[in-house]
């Protein structure tokens, strides 16, 4: 079986898909698939790359000279690769893709739509679920619309009059503000007062026409592994304990003050609630192949809906991979159902 596994990409999340991607083609089994990387450079060129896995971990892949210019073919009668070779152009065919790509351009529908218009089978969510996860506000609003539990929260976006802004300080502070589309933390702050809501506001806006402003919970936040389709399966539940302000982007990648206990601190029938709800999210947002489900546990114990992540983060030290881990599924393995559910 031919794997095209695609890295990289036009998203603040580039550097993680890196670090996932090299993981990802470290632990595939080299004696059932043949191993085609594709890179996708920050400014959005694409190259199928020839050389080892550590040179797309250390970032320096699209420097090697065996990189050649691809394209993803959408004519179905050549599902594959068109690569440029000098003058000439070869093909290689691809079976399966496995986008290990991260946010924008990645996560967020556009390449699994690429993929549906090819003709190429692969891991993951579709076009319209990928998409729907990766926009806070729509996926808030299926999961509401399932009867899950959500924090309160009010959209905006750049047109939004500076009435609307404040209105969300009804919610009460502290207030989180967020891109509507981001990943990896990026873009989100955390107000405590009118001055930082406006500059959470105006700093979100950077990375989004549109964003979402949400109450806090006071309680711990939960991540679920959700693995398959009809049926799927679900890994150890993990808890992030904060002791700084929140899990943002430099902690999720320190763990300087963050700590994630594999399993989560919580009785075996809230583990079972838990899964429960990720499921149902799951499936209210038509997920498929794989996804990382989060909660929040308020302190008071009840469960609400905080994201899905379509493509988490699948470094060997990741959270996903930690969570099927420890139900049982090793990496290889874990790599291997993902690319059989891949053909669908
Ligand atoms: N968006 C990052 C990669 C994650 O959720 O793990
Ligand atoms: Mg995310």
């Amino acid at each position: 079986l031919t794997v095209g596994v695609l890295f990289g990409g036009c998203s603040t999340e580039h550097e993680v898909s890196l670090s996932s991607a090299a993981a990802v083609v470290n632990h595939l089994n080299r004696d059932k698939y043949d191993i085609v990387m594709i890179g996708i450079t920050r400014d959005g060129r694409w190259y199928r790359f020839f050389g080892e896995a550590d040179d797309i971990q250390r970032d320096r892949w699209s420097l090697n000279p065996s990189c050649v210019p691809v394209v993803l073919s959408p004519n179905r009668a050549m599902k594959g690769l068109v690569e440029l070779i000098g003058t000439e152009f070869r093909f290689t065919p691809l079976d399966v893709v496995f986008p290990v790509l991260h946010g924008k351009n990645g996560e967020d529908g556009t390449m699994q739509g690429l993929l549906e218009l090819a003709g190429i089978p692969f891991v993951g969510c579709d076009t319209l679920s990928s998409a729907a996860c990766m926009d806070k506000a729509v996926a808030k609003t299926l999961v509401s619309a399932a009867g899950i539990a959500i924090p309160a929260s009010v959209t905006l976006n750049a047109e939004s009059s500076l009435e609307d802004m404040l209105a969300a300080e009804e919610l009460g502070y502290p207030l989180y503000v967020k891109p509507a589309r981001s990943g990896s933390s990026i873009g989100i702050s955390k107000a405590y007062d009118r001055q930082e809501l406006v500059d959470g506001i105006r700093n979100a806006l950077l990375h989004d026409s549109k964003i979402v402003i949400e109450q806090h919970v006071v309680g711990v936040e939960l991540g679920c592994a959700v693995l398959g389709d009809a049926i799927p399966e679900i890994g150890a539940i993990d808890e992030i304990e904060l002791t700084g302000e929140f899990f943002d982007n430099v902690e999720k990648y320190s763990l300087n003050t963050a700590t994630i206990h594999l399993p989560a601190r919580i009785s075996a029938r809230k583990a079972e609630e838990v899964k429960e709800m990720a499921l149902e999210i799951y499936r209210a947002l038509g997920c498929a192949g794989f996804a990382r489900v989060d909660l929040f546990l308020s302190a008071d114990g009840k469960l609400l809906f905080n994201e899905v992540n379509t493509i988490p983060g699948f470094t060997a030290k990741s959270r996903y991979p930690n969570m099927m881990r420890a139900a049982g599924i090793e990496f290889p393995e874990l790599l291997d159902r993902l690319i059989a559910s891949a053909d669908r």
